[in-house]
């Protein structure tokens, strides 16, 4: 890490603080206030619970930059709001909040209609020095915080300390900080309040959230100005939508990348590829996706194919489609240093300049797999396009999804392996970007896993007239927009199984929604007791990979034993049950940012209750997974949120509001369904295309509720143009009926004939041939 990232020198001059207003003038979206010294606040009103706050210690704003994920203020309606101006206190008042400015000091408040307070400025204000500035806050007694990108240990994360600077964090514990991911975004919530922050800096950034001060949350960024947005709810669910709004969405990824993905480093032979998928398709484990790890190139050079081991992509990438397979490879941006073999990608990078140089011009060099490598500048449009169609050497051959892997970057200073070789990075004041907006790393380290993934997306779509699927380790906000993240490389130990599913949930607060941690753990060998609990949780993962590092005991779910391999199966069978009700939750994800994996606050903010449970999880809204993550537990504690459940497996009814103690035996994960819920399901395939889904089956939970099917080709980019259809179901109880009601097929994709049974649990079923009609099904 460079000297001056986090730390700042022992003779730095003092803070400087933000002092009085001395006028304000209203502009069409907001207001700019002079404060003394020359300094400058603005407020942008960006819609009616958006508002952009910016502070410049020298009056000056930095024009956009190209790479800015948010969208330009320019593009926001206009959005009415008022200004109220007392000898105290000027504000803004929007439909949704108000955000009021003190004069002396200089001060922001803001409020929500009710009149209650939140991110409020402490005594202190904003203060800056040299490189540094920061922005301190209160915080009530009762808030928690969520989202932060990704984070190790539990949900809530108040209480700590949190850097925004992509590392590459392998090891990581319940204590690391810089993760994979920086994500500089987060939630917080208490009963009928809640409201986002997304601090829009690219630069190290960190938020203190009362590690340091129990009630002051502090906001630091090396960035030479402040500049956030907050976003006000209260519900979770409307905090993601503008954040999203904001940040983008996820596009939808073929429905393929939805079955079960298996990896390890490496399958490193066509003939052990070849044995794997006949072991799966033999013992009848469903699975879609095959990844091949690092060996599959020639000696890790980036996009070529390792002739001895695998001969013949082509035809092996052909043979595994027609059994269903789809393949992804890995590639690491470290491009191996061979000026002298006739190796392409090292050519063309260095004839063209598309490589990071030091400031004083010379290319710059790090060492990774293969040895000594350098780097493309992701920030520059030329590169990233160059990248993305270098993707062709393996889309020609069949592949059909990159892994973007060592983004954040991970590189050592001396090979891999040699004595003393240390981890480093790029130079902070090497020059980063294209001529209009070039500057250094300082300002683009936290961006470059995210346009290394937006490089292969660009290119993958113009490369293959389908959807592909794109996987990172390193992102920023936004990187939703490009590729699914997964959780890096986890241990197979129960912490890790423990901590997967926070660490997602707040992936998922996070705008990711399409995110997986390693099934059975990456480092280390699994038990079969930890293998089949991680299987049964994994299978609630957006995105359900297992992977095990080189080195460790085969992870495949037959190397447990016959009792873990048929728990396997028995959740990889059902993850394939509820395609449509996953495909429909990414759907979702795709419309309105909503996470797919949700921690219980989520549906109910306003039940305290929920704000530390980090165990249990929601899928979409009306599943609710309850997972075992310890040895030898087979009982757990479950709460029940207010309402109706009905158990998964033994469709008893459980009332809500209260706490109950479940058995859980190694084969079974409790589950439950919200009453009101309506679940499609489809039979079990082997891999998502096997079959013509000729029978969908809704399986209605007696209660109030309602379910919108979404569906499309799930291959194709025809859905963009309007090929795609939704079905809106409801179910409602009348005395002692239950009544389904399966509303008009809206929109132009027509599923082929499908039988439909809609099976209201306690009340049997009924069926019929779905024309896209409207009907009205009574069950007594
Ligand atoms: C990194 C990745 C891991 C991969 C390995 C070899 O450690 O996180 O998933 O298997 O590199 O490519």
């Amino acid at each position: 890490m460079p000297e001056f990232i986090g730390q700042l020198p022992k003779n730095e001059p003092a803070w400087n603080a933000i002092s009085s207003v001395q006028s304000f003038q209203r502009y069409t979206q907001g207001i700019h206030f002079d404060c003394d010294h020359n300094s400058r606040l603005t407020l942008t009103v960006l819609s009616p619970n958006l508002i952009r706050v910016r502070f410049s210690p020298n009056g000056e704003l930095t024009p956009r930059r190209s790479w800015a994920v948010n969208l330009p203020n320019a593009e926001w309606n206009i959005v009415d709001f008022n200004i109220q101006e007392t000898n105290e206190l000027i504000t803004v008042e929007t439909e949704k909040i108000k955000v009021c400015v003190q004069r002396h000091p200089c001060r922001i408040m803001c409020f929500d209609k009710s009149g209650n307070p939140f991110a409020h400025d402490t005594d202190l204000g904003i203060g800056w020095r040299k490189n540094q500035i920061i922005n301190w806050k209160e915080i009530t007694i009762e808030e928690r915080f969520y989202g932060f990108g990704e984070r190790s240990g539990l949900l809530n994360q108040r209480g700590k300390c949190l850097t925004n600077w992509t590392t590459d964090s392998l090891d990581y514990t319940m204590l690391t900080d810089e993760m994979y991911q920086a994500i500089p975004f987060f939630m917080s919530l208490r009963p009928n309040v809640g409201y986002g922050l997304f601090f829009n800096t690219t630069f190290w950034s960190q938020f203190d959230v009362g590690a340091d001060q129990l009630n002051t949350l502090q906001l630091k960024t090396q960035d030479s100005q402040l500049d956030y947005y907050i976003i006000y709810g209260p519900e979770p669910a409307t905090i993601l939508e503008t954040y999203t709004q904001l940040t983008g969405r996820m596009p939808l990824p073929p429905r393929w990348a939805l079955g079960y993905h298996q990896c390890r480093w490496s399958y490193d032979s066509e003939t052990e590829v070849r044995e794997l998928v006949k072991q799966l398709r033999n013992r009848r484990i469903p699975c879609d996706v095959v990844h091949l790890d690092i060996d599959y190139m020639q000696g890790f050079r980036v996009f070529t194919w390792n002739k001895q081991r695998f001969p013949n992509p082509k035809k092996l990438i052909e043979d595994l489609k027609q059994q269903g397979i789809k393949v992804v490879t890995i590639i690491d941006p470290g491009v191996k240093f061979d000026p002298e073999a006739d190796y392409q990608v090292c050519d063309e990078g260095l004839k063209n300049d598309y490589f990071i140089r030091r400031v004083d011009g010379q290319v710059f060099h790090g060492y990774v797999w293969p040895d000594r490598a350098v780097f493309p500048d992701f920030m520059r449009g030329k590169v990233r396009e160059w990248w993305g169609n270098l993707q062709h050497y393996l889309t020609d051959v069949g592949v059909a999804g990159i892994w973007n892997d060592m983004n954040e970057p991970a590189l050592n200073d001396r090979p891999f392996g040699d004595v003393g070789s240390s981890k480093i990075t790029f130079p902070m004041d090497a020059p980063a970007g294209d001529e209009e907006d070039k500057t250094t790393w300082k300002e683009t380290h936290n961006l470059y896993g995210m346009n290394m993934a937006r490089a292969c997306y660009e290119g993958l779509e113009k490369l293959r007239s389908q959807r592909s699927f794109v996987l990172t380790r390193s992102g920023f906000a936004g990187v939703q927009c490009y590729s699914a993240v997964w959780t890096g490389d986890n241990h197979s130990k129960w912490e890790y199984l423990e901590m997967s599913l926070p660490m997602l949930c707040n992936l998922g607060l996070s705008g990711v929604a399409f995110v997986g941690a390693d099934i059975g753990g990456f480092t280390g060998d699994a038990s079969p007791e930890l293998f089949a609990r991680w299987m049964q949780m994994g299978m609630l993962y957006p995105l359900m990979r297992g992977h095990s590092m080189i080195q460790t005991k085969r992870h495949e779910p037959w190397e447990f034993g016959q009792e873990v391999e048929d728990i396997c199966r028995k959740y990889i069978e059902l993850r394939y049950q509820l395609l449509p009700y996953f495909y429909t939750l990414f759907w979702q994800a795709a419309d309105k940012g909503e996470p797919i994996l949700r921690p219980l606050l989520y549906h109910y903010p306003n039940d305290s209750q929920t704000y530390e449970l980090y165990d249990q999880v929601l899928i979409g809204s009306d599943l609710m997974a309850a997972p075992i993550y310890r040895p030898g537990v087979e009982k757990r504690m479950v709460y029940l949120p207010e309402g109706t459940w009905y158990d998964w497996w033994s469709r008893e009814l459980l009332q809500g509001s209260q706490h109950i103690l479940i058995d859980a035996p190694l084969a079974k994960m409790p589950l439950f369904i919200r009453a009101g819920a309506i679940i499609p399901l489809v039979s079990v395939m082997q891999y998502t295309e096997e079959l013509p889904i000729d029978e969908l089956r809704l399986l209605v939970a007696p209660g109030t509720g309602k379910f919108t099917l979404y569906e499309d080709d799930g291959n194709t980019f025809a859905y963009r143009d309007g090929m795609s259809s939704t079905t809106q179901y409801r179910v409602d109880l009348e005395g002692n009926q239950v009544v389904v009601e399966v509303g008009e097929r809206k929109g132009k994709w027509i599923p082929i004939e499908r039988k439909v049974i809609v099976e209201v649990i306690g009340f049997g079923e009924q069926e019929f041939i779905d024309d896209g009609s409207q009907r009205r099904l009574v069950y007594q």
